[in-house]
């Protein structure tokens, strides 16, 4: 090899051809890219998926099965579809069922009107980039009816790859500048950690404000202010996001607090992204859902015709919990036109939504009506879900602050609770000696002793100091209560042993 081979690292391969060292490699790939974390799909889920094999393959193990409580994945964990929206799914996907009477006919006609707005009568066409034009009015009907007739327009309405997609759209669109007058982001930590993945991406400033955990989670807005000046220093911030209900936290934010955080971002001119997507999960006494705009709307028009917002809803979570179909929306209000030409460019490039994503949201947004046909079930299947999620919801809480070391939150909405545990000074040295964090270590420790998986609350960010997991309530009820109550004793015997 000559030196100049060498010193290039080309080879000679067998067939003569010059081989070169890999182009793409952990050295040059995006740097960005390596700095993204993803704790709900991350290493405890890794050995889970592994235990999992070795169960089948009869390692023996002090369990015969591992329980997934990591992920806000409805239908894994068996929740059942709406059949008014998978029989209206079915026949758009094979229309020759149209003529089946098994079907009642308002599915029939639902399925009808879907196909009739795709191109060539198929779902299997792209649509337009912004999503079905009729879709996108019946997501207006369904805000304005949602909000008490504040008016809603159907060009502010953007169909979306889940809500996941329309939310990096949106910081992709705001993150700019270098040095400190690169964006700043604020997010609530706890967050759902789609936030600082993204941020890692775009490369973007996060800028962290804490919910407080004393107060149910709530959002206190001198917290923001404390939060915003100190980032001032390094960064320009630009957006503030939000969670409600909160996700992995559970709480329910109060009108009044939505109209604190409304006024600050005025004043501070902050462009608001409001993640709404667990809109109808909201199950303690007295808390009730209140959209951002709404809100804002009614707050009048000093903010109304100011305040720069894009929220946020999909198919994946609340009574649907149809995670797989990828559908979504967001609105914007207040988005200044030329930047919404870009912003139309740029979901242009992607072509569009999945269509079986977006006919579905048409379902949720446009569900049967008291006259038709599918209405009893849609109601008594919507009803039941809400029901149990309510129930599971409660029971968690409950069982959790049972345990001595550990304390949590009521679980008002969304999906999950986030308890705090008590971990003995001993566990926290073993598992810094071990180079792992200490919440990591004990659901480490959960699932291999208990067949438990679960989410370290480092994964979501908490105050330094404490410790925290994520558990969702979506498990069938008796299932809950056998991960519950394994967490109780493994609770038990991990602090006696560190003791
Ligand atoms: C708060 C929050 N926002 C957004 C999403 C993304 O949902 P999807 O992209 O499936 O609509 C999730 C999913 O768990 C979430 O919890």
């Amino acid at each position: 090899m000559s030196k100049v081979q060498e010193h290039f690292k080309i080879r000679m391969t067998e067939n003569g051809f010059l081989h070169h060292e890999k182009v793409l490699t952990v050295d040059t790939m995006n740097p960005n890219v390596k700095r993204v974390e993803y704790a709900v799909r991350g290493p405890i889920v890794q050995r889970a998926v592994q235990i999992e094999k070795e169960l089948k393959e009869g390692v023996e193990k002090p369990f015969k099965e591992v329980i997934k409580a990591n992920i806000g994945d409805c239908h894994a964990m068996g929740q059942k579809p709406i059949t008014f929206f998978r029989q209206v799914l079915a026949l758009c996907s094979y229309p020759e069922l149209l003529e089946d009477n098994k079907f009642p006919e308002d599915v029939k006609n639902r399925a009808r009107c879907i196909l009739q707005a795709c191109g060539g009568g198929s779902i299997g066409a792209y649509s337009a980039s912004q999503g079905i034009e009729f879709i996108r009015h019946d997501v207006a009907h369904y805000i304005e009816r949602r909000d008490g007739g504040i008016p809603c327009n159907p060009d502010n309405i953007y169909l979306t790859t889940g809500a996941s997609d329309g939310i990096v759209t949106m910081l992709k669109l705001l993150v700019s500048g270098e040095g400190t007058s690169r964006t700043g982001v604020m997010i609530s930590i706890p967050q759902y950690p789609l936030y600082s993945a993204a941020l890692a991406e775009l490369a973007a400033v996060q800028i962290n404000y804490y919910l407080d955990e004393e107060k149910c989670w709530s959002l206190d807005v001198s917290e923001l202010r404390r939060a915003l000046q100190a980032a001032r220093q390094h960064c320009k911030p630009r957006v503030l996001c939000i969670i409600n209900p909160g996700n992995p936290t559970g709480q329910v934010q109060s009108r009044q607090c939505i109209e604190d955080v409304i006024q600050f971002a005025a004043e501070e001119n902050l462009f608001l992204m409001a993640d709404e997507v667990y809109q109808d999960n909201v199950y303690a006494e007295g808390c009730q859902f209140h959209s951002f705009k709404k809100v804002l709307f009614e707050m009048g028009p000093k903010y109304s015709d100011r305040v720069e917002l894009a929220s946020f809803h999909s198919t994946s979570k609340c009574y649907m919990g149809e995670c797989g179909f990828r559908g979504g929306y967001m609105e914007v209000v207040n988005l200044d036109p030329d930047v919404k030409v870009q912003l139309t460019k740029l979901v242009s490039v992607r072509l569009c939504p999945p269509v079986s994503g977006q006919a579905l949201l048409d379902l949720v947004v446009k569900p049967p009506q008291k006259d038709e046909p599918s209405y009893g079930s849609f109601i008594k299947e919507r009803s039941h879900t809400l029901e149990m999620l309510a129930e599971k919801a409660k029971m968690t809480q409950e069982i959790l602050n049972e345990v001595p070391g550990i304390t949590c939150n009521p679980v008002q909405g969304a999906m999950y609770c986030f308890p705090r545990i008590q971990l003995p000074p001993k566990a926290i040295a073993e598992a810094k000696e071990k180079g792992q964090v200490p919440d990591m270590f004990y659901c480490m420790k959960l699932l291999e002793e208990k067949g438990i998986c679960l989410v370290p609350g480092s994964g979501f960010g908490q105050r330094d100091g404490t410790f925290h997991f994520r558990i969702t309530i979506l498990p069938p009820t008796e299932k809950l209560k056998i991960v519950l109550a394994k967490i109780k004793e493994f609770h038990q015997s991990f602090t006696e042993q560190y003791s």
